[in-house]
C-alpha cells in the first residue's frame, strides 16, 4: 500500500526536477549579457574600435548599420539572415525592394567578422555583431546607450518575401505603420521612439518624390529645397538628409516633423493631426525622453526571436552558411 507521505514527496520532487529541468533549458536557450566573457573577452572592443574608426571616416555609415540590424530582426528575428548572398540554387534577402540599392554596411560587417575570426574562430555569430554593432553606431553619432544581451546564432536560411512584407515603405500611412509594428510586438509609443531613428541618415530621391511634389502638409520653401536635389523624374539614387543633423543623434527629426518638414510621407505621418502628433510633441520637447524610450525599445527589437542554444549555426563567414 503506498505511504501518503512518501508519496507527496515523490509528487514535490518530481515537480522539483521538472522545474530545475525547465529552467536549465532555458537559461542555456537564452541570450545574457556576458556570453563571450570566456570565449572571446575582446570581442566587444574590437567591435567599438571598428565602429569608432568607421563612422568618425564616413558619420552616415553610423546610420546605415543601424538600418541594417533594423532590417535584420524585422525580418525573420534578429538571425544575420539579411547578410546572406544569393547564391545559385537560394535567393536571399538582398535582392528584395526594401534592400536592393538601399541597405549599406555589408563590407563593415565583413571586416568586423574577419577581426574575430582571427581572435575567436567559429565563437561570434554574424547577428551579434549586426546587434552590436547598431548599438555602437547610435552612441557614436551622440545618441543613447543600452545594454546588448548577447548569444545569438546565425540563420541558415532568409526569406525573400518575408522581407519585402515585413519592412514598412516610405508611403506609408500612419496606420500602416502602427500595424506594420504591431506585428513584431511594438505598441504606437514605441514605434514613434524607433522611428526617431531618421534623426541619422540618407534616403534616396524615389524615396521621397512623391512627398515633395505631391504632398499638401509640406514646408514650401522645404519643398522646394528639396526639389532642387531630386527632379519629378531621373535622379532616383540623388540623396538627401533624414532631418536637417543627419550626423547627429539629437531630437531635431521630430521638431522637424513640428514645422512639417518631414522628407518621407511615412515621416510626416507621425504628425498629421493623428494621434500621435502628442507624442512627437512630447519628443521634441523632452530630448531625453526620446533618448531613453528609444534605448528601450532597442533593446527590445535586439531580442525579436533570436536563434539560440542548438539553434542555427555560427557562420565563419556572415555572407553564407556554413
Ligand atoms: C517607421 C517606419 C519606417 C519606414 C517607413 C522607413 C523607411 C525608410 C526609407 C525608405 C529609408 C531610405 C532608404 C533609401 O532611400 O535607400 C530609410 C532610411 C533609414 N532608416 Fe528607416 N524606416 C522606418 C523605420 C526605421 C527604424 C525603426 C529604423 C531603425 C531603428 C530606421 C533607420 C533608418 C536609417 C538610420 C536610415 C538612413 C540609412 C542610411 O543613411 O543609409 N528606420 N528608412
Ligand atoms: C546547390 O544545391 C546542391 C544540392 O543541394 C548542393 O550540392 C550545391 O552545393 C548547391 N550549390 C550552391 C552554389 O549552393
Ligand atoms: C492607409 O493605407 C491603406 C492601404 O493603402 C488603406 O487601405 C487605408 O484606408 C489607409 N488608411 C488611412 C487612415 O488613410
Ligand atoms: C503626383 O501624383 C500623381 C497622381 O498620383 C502621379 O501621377 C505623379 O507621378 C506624381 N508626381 C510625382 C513627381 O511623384
Amino acid at each position: 500500500m503506498a505511504n501518503p507521505i512518501l508519496s507527496s514527496m515523490h509528487i514535490a520532487a518530481l515537480i522539483l526536477s521538472f522545474l530545475l529541468f525547465f529552467i536549465l533549458g532555458m537559461s542555456s536557450a537564452q541570450l545574457s549579457k556576458n556570453f563571450y566573457e570566456t570565449s572571446c573577452p575582446e570581442a566587444l572592443s574590437i567591435i567599438k574600435l571598428s565602429v569608432h574608426s568607421t563612422v568618425q571616416t564616413e558619420p552616415r555609415m553610423g546610420a546605415s548599420l543601424l538600418r541594417l540590424h533594423f532590417f535584420d530582426c524585422f525580418i525573420n528575428g534578429c538571425d544575420g539572415s539579411i547578410l546572406l548572398d544569393d547564391t545559385a540554387n537560394f535567393t536571399g534577402e538582398k535582392s528584395a525592394d526594401p534592400i536592393r540599392g538601399s541597405i549599406r554596411g555589408y563590407d563593415v560587417i565583413d571586416n568586423i567578422k574577419a577581426q574575430l575570426e582571427n581572435s575567436c574562430p567559429d565563437v561570434v555569430s554574424c547577428a551579434d555583431i549586426l546587434t552590436v554593432v547598431a548599438r555602437d553606431s547610435v552612441v557614436e553619432l551622440g545618441g543613447p546607450t543600452w545594454k546588448v544581451l548577447l548569444g545569438r546564432r546565425d540563420s541558415t536560411t532568409a526569406s525573400l518575401s518575408d522581407a519585402n512584407m515585413d519592412i514598412p515603405g516610405p508611403a506609408s500611412n500612419l496606420s500602416q505603420l502602427i500595424s506594420a509594428f504591431s506585428k513584431k510586438g511594438f505598441s504606437v509609443k514605441e514605434m514613434v521612439a524607433l522611428a526617431g531613428a531618421h534623426t541619422i541618415g540618407k534616403a534616396r530621391c524615389t524615396n521621397f518624390r512623391n512627398r515633395i511634389y505631391n504632398d499638401t502638409n509640406i514646408n514650401a520653401p522645404f519643398a522646394r529645397s528639396m526639389q532642387a536635389i531630386c527632379p519629378p523624374s531621373g535622379g532616383d539614387n540623388n540623396l538627401a538628409s533624414l532631418d536637417s543633423s543627419s550626423t547627429s543623434f539629437d531630437n531635431v527629426y521630430f521638431n522637424n516633423l513640428l514645422s512639417q518638414k518631414g522628407l518621407m510621407h511615412s515621416d510626416q505621418e507621425l504628425f498629421n493631426g493623428g494621434f500621435t502628433d502628442s507624442l512627437v510633441k512630447t519628443y521634441s520637447s523632452n530630448p531625453s525622453t526620446f533618448a531613453s524610450d528609444f534605448a528601450n525599445a532597442m533593446a527590445k527589437m535586439d531580442n525579436l526571436s533570436p536563434l539560440t542554444g542548438s539553434n542555427g549555426q555560427i557562420r565563419k563567414n556572415c555572407r553564407k552558411i556554413n
